[in-house]
């Protein structure tokens, strides 16, 4: 466990497993780094594992008042940096998928390989854009309750993955979501990145996802045949909650 200041920024990380390989396991939206503690553990013998809060979620900060996907993806690499850690293998949950490619983008010299577990590779259309600024001013308004009513059962049908998820929101800080909303607006098309890059890519997604479809992940596919799909049955937007050991599985591949 551990904090460094980078980039107007406090990250926090845990860092455990035996592992030679560093793998960044990066949470998605409106979470913290525990949503991948059930299948970290399972992956303790296989990698040195390094589970960071993105800034304004859990227990890291920002002093900034408007960032970028790109700006959590500098965070990283500094952590990385900063921790000794030349390069690592980096999984992305959703938002954190977003972080991961930007991550690939700017600093592809870090990065060994890639998982996107749940998450998409295209920008977001004009209406999305809209609703997420939307959620942000409601958000700000009424606090994290808003993101954790609306999302939640969204998430998974399981009742003890939905509970889990909705005391994880709720303990979030509402202006820190508010700025990942609008970071998440304004981020990239990651599509030509993922095209062309040379790093090794997986795909890990439920085909119960209500947030992100599978088709997106087999869309993406589509674009890199090389990249291997495990795609999860019955598996909603949390793998790493209701599918710890394929999810583990799966993420082996990047060793
Ligand atoms: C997430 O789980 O991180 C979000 O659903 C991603 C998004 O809203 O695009």
């Amino acid at each position: 466990m551990g904090k460094v200041f980078v980039n107007g920024s406090t990250i926090f990380y845990e860092r455990v497993g035996e592992g030679r390989k560093p793998l960044v396991l990066i949470h998605g939206f409106p979470l913290d780094h525990t949503i991948w503690a059930p299948t970290a553990e399972l992956l303790l013998d296989d990698f040195d594992l390094i589970l960071p809060d993105l800034r304004g979620f859990g227990g890291s900060f920002s002093s900034a008042a408007s960032y970028s996907v790109a700006d959590m993806a500098d965070d990283l690499a500094a952590l990385l940096q900063t921790i000794g850690v030349q390069s690592a293998a980096l999984a992305g949950h959703s938002m954190g998928g977003y972080v991961a490619l930007a991550f690939a983008s700017k600093h592809p010299y870090l990065v060994e390989s890639l998982a996107l577990v749940a998450s998409q590779i295209a920008g977001d259309s004009p209406e999305k854009r809209e609703s997420r600024y939307q959620t942000a001013r409601e958000i700000q308004e009424k606090g994290a309750s808003v993101a954790a009513d609306s999302m939640t059962a969204k998430f998974s049908a399981n009742p003890q993955t939905q509970a889990a998820l909705r005391e994880m929101m709720l303990r979030q800080n509402k202006d820190g979501m508010a700025s990942a909303l609008r970071a998440m607006a304004e981020r990239a098309d990651s599509t030509p990145l993922f095209s062309m890059a040379e790093h090794p890519f997986v795909l890990i997604h439920g085909d119960a996802d209500e947030l992100i479809p599978v088709e997106r992940a087999r869309e993406a596919r589509t674009l890199r045949p090389s990249a291997p799909l495990f795609e999860l049955p019955g598996v909603g937007h949390a793998p790493m909650l209701d599918a710890p050991q394929q999810t583990a599985a799966a993420l082996r591949s990047l060793k």
